[in-house]
């Protein structure tokens, strides 16, 4: 085997499946009190746990494929299996069909006779030299090479239009990585070997000739192998539709898949969105296309699904029959420092809340999916968003930040970056509350706050229960009713935990109460450090897994919810409420949560410490 899988040390948390594997009594006993439970199969009843899964998945894939490309003897004719269709559509001639690649292309020109039938896999970062490559893609593409999670035959290149030598691409790349704190002793070791598979190919992002030139140097370190190729396309959006339509026409693999990552902002409504979409579509089926929103790559996110479906507890809890509001909360501690051109054009609600506050509510109150398939998460995802009602201006509060002097320091308001528009209306803060109307979730608030430049920079979801009926205890509790409610926290970022709040006699012979907490702090918990969202994300672009991307589906589903809004805002240029730079933000958020009886968890003070 070309790759040796079982050495990538991505998993779900050994703990967790070794403490529920372990006890022979465990799934029997979970299976019958928690029908159907969907993570039985990653413990137990499959055999094979998720963390097994995708450790063995590239030995798979890789028989998969060598299975698919074995030349019969006598016929030319390659057949290729599900995976490795994903890449055999031919429109315009650009992709191949399992009919289309030649004889000369079918093996022996290849040169995948006999055993010699190993896999590539050649990542282009396009767009090479931008921000986020630098500081996101490069980093999480060593860190996958630092845990041995790529095949042994791997290339990366970088493309953009600057001329630069592959050495220069090196430094450059060198510049950003860092190495994991538990094995840094072979760190600048690793760090030689990653640089070494990194080469660049300067060229235009229109140029079909370019990247004809860059399609015959990765068959140079392709080898004849079967080639699997996947294009990152770190670049502005206006120029998604060229790069793709080049890629597929003159640099698509003949031999394996061909895979595109894209980042958004996928269009600025729904109009802008679909055609998007009909554009990449014309070069790419929707299976090559992976649309990242990074969030759904963070642990806390992709542990939100296990957390209810694989725990008696909380599940059965999961309605509005106990929940009395969920909050989505994105906060940063600073500004548009330096990047007020690109915001200022899509503001923060096209820039958080539609994608990322919005794909973790729906994966929040989704239905239980028939099984972990991307397609049948994605499917409940897409139920829930068809089913919230249309988002109105009165249930909106937008704000952007002012200057603001604290301690001596000055912070700048948002139109003071050079690359705002002066005057602008774009909002920088926004706070809304929306609303499933479905059997769940009828007349729970789903509370979603964002905003830059405001006290803290954390990411959370805040699940508020309701009163306990008849509650003996009322005239115990030191604080009001209110905040004795249960509340459990899943902290995103930063300093992972997920606690619930209860309440618990203060220990002695008088009868008090108090908030105590029932605490998973990771950093206390698991020593391994945590991936980046992008490490995980890239692995499964890598590996097929498409769970945690966005389907068109969903993409309009979250459009059509928030276009109508966006145009209103912007037709009636409605003015946002300034609020100093590095505060709690406008007093409008606190209005909003009131008009529906809630109180914003993480105002108070209590709240920042684990
Ligand atoms: C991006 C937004 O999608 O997410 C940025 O465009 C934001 O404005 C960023 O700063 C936040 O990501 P993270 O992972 O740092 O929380």
């Amino acid at each position: 085997m070309a790759f040796s899988a079982s050495r990538c040390l991505f998993s779900i948390s050994p703990g967790f499946s070794t403490s529920l594997s372990s006890s022979p009594s465990s799934s029997s006993s979970s299976s019958s009190l928690f029908p159907c439970n969907l993570y039985s199969g990653s413990v137990q009843t499959r055999g094979i746990s998720l963390d097994q899964r995708r450790r063995c998945q590239w030995s798979t894939f890789v028989c998969k494929q060598m299975e698919a490309v074995k030349p019969s003897s006598g016929a030319k004719e390659v057949v290729l299996d599900k995976e490795s269709s994903l890449m055999g559509r031919s429109v315009n001639g650009a992709l191949p069909t399992t009919s289309s690649l030649s004889s000369k292309d079918n093996g022996e020109n290849l040169g995948l006779i006999g055993e010699d039938k190993e896999i590539t896999v050649t990542i282009t970062v396009v767009g090479a030299s931008g921000d986020l490559a630098k500081k996101k893609i490069f980093p999480a593409l060593f860190a996958l090479y630092y845990e041995d999670c790529f095949p042994k035959h791997f290339t990366i290149f970088g493309y953009a239009r600057s001329n630069m030598t592959d050495a220069e691409l090196r430094i450059m790349v060198g510049k950003t990585l860092t190495c994991r704190i538990d094995k840094s002793e072979n760190c600048d070791q690793k760090m030689k070997e990653f640089l070494s598979r990194c080469f660049y190919h300067s060229g235009q992002y229109d140029s079909e000739d370019n990247f004809s030139k860059l399609d015959e140097k990765l068959k140079e370190h392709e080898a004849g192998r079967i080639s699997n190729r996947l294009f990152y396309l770190s670049i502005p959006p206006n120029i998604f539709i060229d790069v793709v339509k080049c890629a597929s026409t003159s640099a698509s693999s003949t031999s394996g898949w061909t895979r595109v990552i894209v980042e958004k902002p996928f269009g600025r409504d729904l109009e802008s969105s679909s055609a998007l979409t009909k554009g990449f579509k014309q070069y790419l089926d929707e299976d090559q296309i992976f649309r990242i929103d990074h969030y759904l790559g963070k642990e806390l996110v992709e542990n939100l699904s296990v957390l209810r479906f694989s725990n008696l507890v909380f599940e059965p809890l999961w309605s509005r029959q106990y929940i009395r509001n969920v909050q989505l909360i994105f906060s940063e501690d600073f500004g548009t420092e330096g990047r007020g051109g690109y915001f200022d054009s899509y503001g923060i609600i096209r820039d958080i809340m539609q994608n990322h506050l919005l794909q973790i509510l729906a994966l929040f109150a989704m239905e239980t999916p028939v099984s972990l398939d991307a397609e049948d998460i994605r499917n409940e995802k897409v139920k829930v968003l068809r089913s919230m009602r249309p988002l109105e201006i009165e249930n909106v509060v937008v704000g952007q930040y002012k200057g603001h002097v604290k301690g001596g320091v000055s912070y700048p308001a948002y139109t003071d970056d050079n690359t705002v528009p002066k005057g602008s209306l774009t909002p920088t803060f926004a706070a809304a509350a929306l609303f499933i109307d479905n059997a769940r979730w009828d007349g729970v608030p789903f509370l979603m706050k964002a905003g830059k430049a405001l006290h803290s920079k954390r990411a959370e979801i805040r699940v508020q229960f309701r009163h306990v009926p008849g509650n003996l205890y009322k005239n115990t509790f030191s604080v009001d009713i209110d905040r004795a409610t249960n509340e459990l926290v899943i902290r995103v970022q930063p300093d992972e935990a997920i606690y619930l709040k209860i309440n618990n006699k203060v220990p002695g012979l008088g009868m008090r109460l108090d908030r105590s907490k029932l605490n998973l702090h990771y950093a206390a918990k698991y020593s391994k450090e945590i991936p980046d969202a992008y490490e995980r994300l890239l692995l499964d672009a890598i590996e097929g897994e498409r769970r945690l991307f966005i389907r068109s589906d969903e993409l309009d589903a979250a459009w059509k919810l928030f276009t109508p809004l966006l145009k209103e805002l912007e037709d009636r240029k409605i003015h946002p409420e300034l609020y100093p730079y590095g505060s709690r933000g406008p007093v409008g958020a606190h209005y909003l949560a009131a008009k529906y009886n809630v109180r914003w968890g993480d105002i108070n003070a209590e709240n920042y410490k684990t």
